[in-house]
């Protein structure tokens, strides 16, 4: 008998490493990845092409009042095998993971018409269960019933010291501190915004990976997922 599906819901703080290890995790267990931080990114690049939000201002109404005017969809780049994002059909994979970007989607993010919309998507997603989705709900709100939960976190000098690095191969010209106030800034408004903030669910285990390799938290992560999926 195949074995049974699960949903891994993997939560945490900003550049915790989250999309890395749901990516090895679904591609080792043939799961479905969704990285939903994609999602805000898209809609705040829209919000950001708009001119709806810029440093001085943010019309959140304007905002609104266009949502079902947005549609983000994946696609599978073949090359890679990786979902990227579709924004009213453009993929806009490489624009969202700026730090322009990064520095206004805690902002949309926090608005609640922006999170209905896309947890109904995120939730349909995963009905069929064989999902590996991340972001900073997914266990809390998304699929509070998911099988395995996990909450990564590691210190916010660890974590921007990581992005830097990210940013500056991809040819961005950032300073090491604008990249640890972004995740520090982050931080504070994804763990204070009144809809669906961030936190550990109740029954989520948490990985603080400062001290770990890739392949040392892979492994250990995946020793978790498939005795959750023996017990399921
Ligand atoms: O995972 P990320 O850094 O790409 O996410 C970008 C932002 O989107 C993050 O700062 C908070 C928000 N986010 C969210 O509020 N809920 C999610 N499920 C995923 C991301």
């Amino acid at each position: 008998m195949d074995a049974k599906k699960i949903v891994i819901a993997i939560d945490g703080h900003s550049s915790t490493g989250k999309s890395t290890v749901a990516k090895q995790l679904a591609k080792a267990l043939q799961y479905i990845y969704v990285d939903t931080g994609a999602m805000y990114r898209a809609v705040t690049l829209y919000a950001m092409r708009k001119g709806y939000i810029d440093e001085l201002q943010f019309q959140q109404e304007a905002l609104e009042l266009d949502l079902s005017k947005i549609n983000i969809k994946f696609e599978i780049n073949d090359e890679t095998g990786l979902a990227e994002v579709l924004l009213n059909g453009e993929n806009v994979e490489n624009e969202i993971r700026t730090l322009s970007v990064s520095k206004h989607v805690s902002k949309i993010a926090a608005v609640s018409n922006v999170r209905k919309k896309l947890v109904e998507q995120q939730h349909q997603m995963g009905i069929d269960k064989g999902i590996v989705m991340d972001g900073r709900d997914i266990g809390t709100v998304v699929f509070p019933k998911a099988e395995l939960k996990l909450f990564m976190t590691a210190t916010a000098k660890d974590r921007a010291e990581r992005r830097y690095m990210e940013l500056k191969e991809k040819g961005e010209d950032v300073t090491y501190e604008d990249v640890l106030k972004n995740v520090v800034d982050r931080d504070h408004i994804d763990s204070t915004r009144k809809d669906s903030p961030l936190r550990q669910a109740g029954d989520a285990i948490k990985i603080d990976n400062s001290n770990l390799t890739l392949q040392e938290q892979f492994e250990q992560i995946l020793l978790l997922a498939k005795a959750t999926i023996a017990r399921a």
